[in-house]
């Protein structure tokens, strides 16, 4: 199949962003009950550093800052998320253009940050002067035996299943109803740069991978990705795993305990990560990755249609669920005032979104 032209001329960097950041830094959730937050989060790899009766911390291992918050709420609930910034300076700039002040405190660590709402009301946390951060793992990467260049002579390879070593948080995927809103802000905002973008037939984007701009630093092929669908959500977090054996083992640790599979395993055509998704109790899609693609800031995005067989070049095909909303009331009438709202989503398009990702 050809791929469209791309329909719309604002995925691209910013001339004159506010900031770059520099680093994913954490997520932020309200769920009832830390404990079983707590249970899953472990057997998915992560390991607690702080835990009281209202809040949990998590780190991707022992030695690296904590990357997931939940407190304990009635609802569960996506808040939002933390970057880094290079400066103290940078994070003054951004709280002068914004017309917010720099919040200086402590959470676990001592933090300057500015607190931002996007567009779509996700709380979006920029901090300054970035923590330690080093890996803690239990072990080191896989040594593999490749056909022509054997490394491990006399040795076995030792994969138990066991919770997946995460090296870091490395991505999270949000979607909106205000696709061109929401583009704009994240680069203007954050400095992001879009790497790859996937459209429909008509040429419009509706899912755009988007990487810190690092210069000649290469960075992870996205960091953030931003999929247009008719309301505000959180699609899914990635934790960058240390080899594929972690995910492979990990899976089978996770499935072992009852936990619910969500998609995998497989690897994606736009990042190239061996993937693996897990749902956790409230239905919220954590992924498992390796061996991902990494680009410096002058790499050209790349353009493709978007289909569900698109997302994986082998492996389960996405599953219609993975990205099915549960409609109820409350969604149809969010429905209704997003069509309303945003002049760049219509019922036309969502049904195209809907024939080309199921
Ligand atoms: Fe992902």
């Amino acid at each position: 199949m050809d791929t469209p032209t791309l329909a719309v001329d604002y995925l691209k960097a910013s001339v004159a962003p506010d900031i770059k950041v520099t680093r994913l830094g954490y997520l932020r959730f309200e769920r009832p009950d830390l404990d079983l937050a707590e249970r899953f989060l472990s057997d998915f790899g992560l390991v607690t550093v702080h835990k009281s009766p209202q809040d949990l911390y998590l780190a991707a291992n022992p030695g690296s800052s904590w990357c997931y918050h939940i407190r304990r709420s009635d609802q569960a609930k996506f808040l939002g998320f933390g970057f880094d910034c290079a400066s103290l300076e940078d994070l003054q700039k951004l709280a002068t253009e914004h017309n917010q002040h720099i919040e200086q405190g402590e959470e676990l660590a001592p933090y300057a940050r500015v607190i931002l709402n996007d567009p779509n009301g996700f709380r979006v946390e920029i901090n300054a002067a970035a923590s330690a951060f080093d890996y803690g793992l239990p072990r080191n990467a896989a040594t593999l035996n490749h056909s022509n260049s054997p490394e491990r002579i006399n040795a076995m390879q030792e994969f138990p299943a066991a919770p997946s070593p995460i090296v870091k948080l490395g991505h999270l995927v949000i979607e909106t109803a205000g696709y061109e809103e929401t583009v704009k802000w994240y680069t203007k905002t954050l400095g992001l740069i879009p790497s790859d973008t996937q459209v429909l037939p008509s040429g419009d984007p509706i899912v755009t991978f988007f990487r810190m701009d690092l210069g000649d630093t290469p960075t992870d092929h996205h960091t953030i990705a931003i999929a247009h669908t008719f309301q505000a959500a959180f699609s899914h977090a990635a934790f960058e795993t240390l080899d594929i054996d972690a995910i492979g083992a990990g899976q089978q640790w996770l499935r072992d305990r009852g936990w619910r599979h969500a998609w995998g395993i497989g690897r994606h055509v736009l990042g190239s990560q061996v993937f693996d998704y897990w749902s956790d109790p409230w239905g919220a899609h954590h992924e498992h990755y390796a061996d991902g693609d990494v680009f410096t800031a002058d790499h050209a995005m790349g353009v493709s249609a978007a289909s569900a067989q698109a997302m994986s070049q082998w492996g389960q095909v996405m599953p219609a669920q993975f990205i099915k909303p549960k409609l109820t009331l409350e969604t149809l009438i969010t429905l209704v005032k997003n069509l309303r709202k945003h002049s760049d989503l219509t019922v036309k398009k969502l049904a195209a979104i809907a024939k080309v990702m199921t």
